[in-house]
C-alpha cells in the first residue's frame, strides 16, 4: 500500500471513529484543514521537479477526493443515525385502538317521562315543574292532610334543616301532589281576569276556566328495596272544571295507558282506596292480555275525585270546580315497559345496564 492509500485509510478510520458531528469536523481538520495532512502533502510538492509535480499533484488530488467522499458519507451516516434516534423517540404506536366517543342517550326513565308528557300534551294537558324542597303546607296541609292527621304516616318523609313560617321544617316532597295546589295558584294568577269574571257571574253563563295539568318530577321517601328507592319519580295529573267527572278520569287514564304501552286490549281496574286529597279514591291497576305479564293486575297509580277542601285551598269554589287527580309512578311504568324487575338498576348509573335502552 503506498503512502496515499495509507492516508486515505487512516482518514476513513478517523471518520468512522467520530461518534458525533463535532468529532467528525475535528477529524476533517486533521486531514483537509489548513494544517491538515493533505495540505502538507500539497506544500511538499514545491520542492519536486516540474515533471514529477504533475503526476504527484494528480495523485494527491485523487486521494483528497477519496477523503472528501469518505467525509460526506460519514456525515450522512451520522445525520441518518440522529434522525433514527429522533424518530424512535417520537414514535406513535398506531396499533393502539383509538379512543372513541360513544354516542350518548336518554336514561330509560327520562324516555318514559318524555313519553308521558307527549301523550298528555296531545290531550290538552299543560306540563308543570315545581320545587323538590317543599313546605309542609303544600306537601300535606293543603292536600287535606293537616298536622297530626294519621294519614301522614302513609309517607315516611325526609325533612330538611329549614323551617317555614309555620315553624314546621321543609321536606323533600314525598309525592308530586303539592303541584296540584301550586299549579292552581299560578294558573289562577296568570289568568286572573278569566277566573274573576267566572267567579263574579251569578248566572253561571261565564264559564269557569279549566285547570288541566301534569307535573312530573323527582320525589323522596325513606324507603329502599327492589321496588322502592329513596329517590323516585312521580307524575301528578289534575283536571278541574265545571263538569269533569270520574268517567273522564277513566277515559283519560285508559287512553293514556293504551297509548303508553301500545296495547289496545289493555284492561284497567279502579280499586277503591283512601287518600286524604280525594273522595272517592281509587288505585288504578292495569292488566296486559298478552306478553310475559299477561293476566296479572299491576298497580300503576293512585287517583280520585279532588276533595272539596283541596279545591278550597286552591282558592276555588268546590261547588263549581270539580274534577280528578292522579299520581303515577314513571319508574314502575319503565320497569313494566322494558321488563326490568329491580328499580335500583335505574339509579346505579351502570352503563352496561343503561346502554341497553339506546
Ligand atoms: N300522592 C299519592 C301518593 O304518592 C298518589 C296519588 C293518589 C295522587 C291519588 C293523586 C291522587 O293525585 O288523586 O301515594
Amino acid at each position: 500500500m503506498n503512502e496515499l492509500d495509507t492516508l486515505i485509510e487512516s482518514a476513513r478510520t478517523a471518520f468512522a471513529a467520530a461518534a458525533q458531528p463535532a468529532d467528525l469536523e475535528n477529524a476533517k481538520a486533521q486531514f483537509l484543514g489548513k494544517a491538515g495532512r493533505v495540505t502538507e502533502l500539497m506544500r511538499g510538492m514545491a520542492a519536486l521537479p516540474v515533471e514529477e509535480k504533475k503526476s504527484r499533484g494528480a495523485a494527491i488530488n485523487l486521494a483528497k477526493q477519496a477523503i472528501e467522499t469518505a467525509l460526506v458519507e460519514r456525515r450522512q451516516a451520522l445525520a441518518d443515525a440522529e434522525l433514527a434516534v429522533q424518530l424512535q423517540a417520537e414514535a406513535l404506536d398506531v396499533t393502539l385502538p383509538g379512543r372513541r366517543r360513544e354516542p350518548g342517550g336518554l336514561h330509560p326513565v327520562s324516555r318514559t317521562l318524555e313519553r308521558i308528557e307527549a301523550i298528555f300534551s296531545s290531550m290538552g294537558f299543560d306540563v308543570a315543574d315545581g320545587p323538590e324542597i317543599e313546605s309542609d303546607w303544600y306537601s300535606f296541609t293543603s292536600l287535606n292532610n293537616p298536622p297530626n292527621h294519621p294519614a301522614r304516616s302513609m309517607q315516611d318523609t325526609f325533612y330538611v334543616d329549614l323551617r317555614g313560617e309555620d315553624g314546621i321544617p321543609y321536606n323533600l316532597r314525598p309525592h308530586t301532589s303539592p303541584m296540584q295546589v301550586r299549579y292552581a295558584h299560578q294558573h289562577i294568577k296568570r289568568h286572573a281576569a278569566a277566573f274573576e269574571a267566572a267567579a263574579a257571574d251569578p248566572t253561571g253563563n261565564v264559564k269557569a276556566p279549566e285547570i288541566r295539568v301534569i307535573a312530573p318530577g323527582r320525589t323522596y321517601r325513606v324507603d329502599s328495596d327492589a321496588t322502592h328507592s329513596p329517590m323516585f319519580h312521580q307524575c301528578e295529573g289534575l283536571w278541574l272544571g265545571e263538569n269533569v267527572s270520574f268517567k273522564d278520569l277513566k277515559v283519560v287514564f285508559t287512553d293514556f295507558c293504551r297509548t303508553f304501552f301500545e296495547s289496545d286490549d289493555l284492561v284497567l281496574r279502579f280499586r277503591p282506596s283512601f287518600f286524604p286529597f280525594t273522595e272517592p279514591s281509587a288505585e288504578i291497576d292495569i292488566q296486559f292480555q298478552s306478553g310475559p305479564l299477561a293476566g296479572r293486575w299491576l298497580e300503576v297509580a293512585g287517583s280520585g275525585q279532588v276533595h272539596p277542601n283541596v279545591v278550597r285551598h286552591m282558592g276555588l269554589d268546590p261547588e263549581r270546580y270539580i274534577g280528578f287527580a292522579f299520581g303515577m309512578g314513571p319508574d314502575r311504568l319503565t320497569m313494566l315497559r322494558y321488563g326490568v324487575n329491580d328499580l335500583r338498576l335505574f339509579f346505579d348509573g351502570d352503563l352496561r345496564f343503561l346502554s341497553q335502552f339506546q
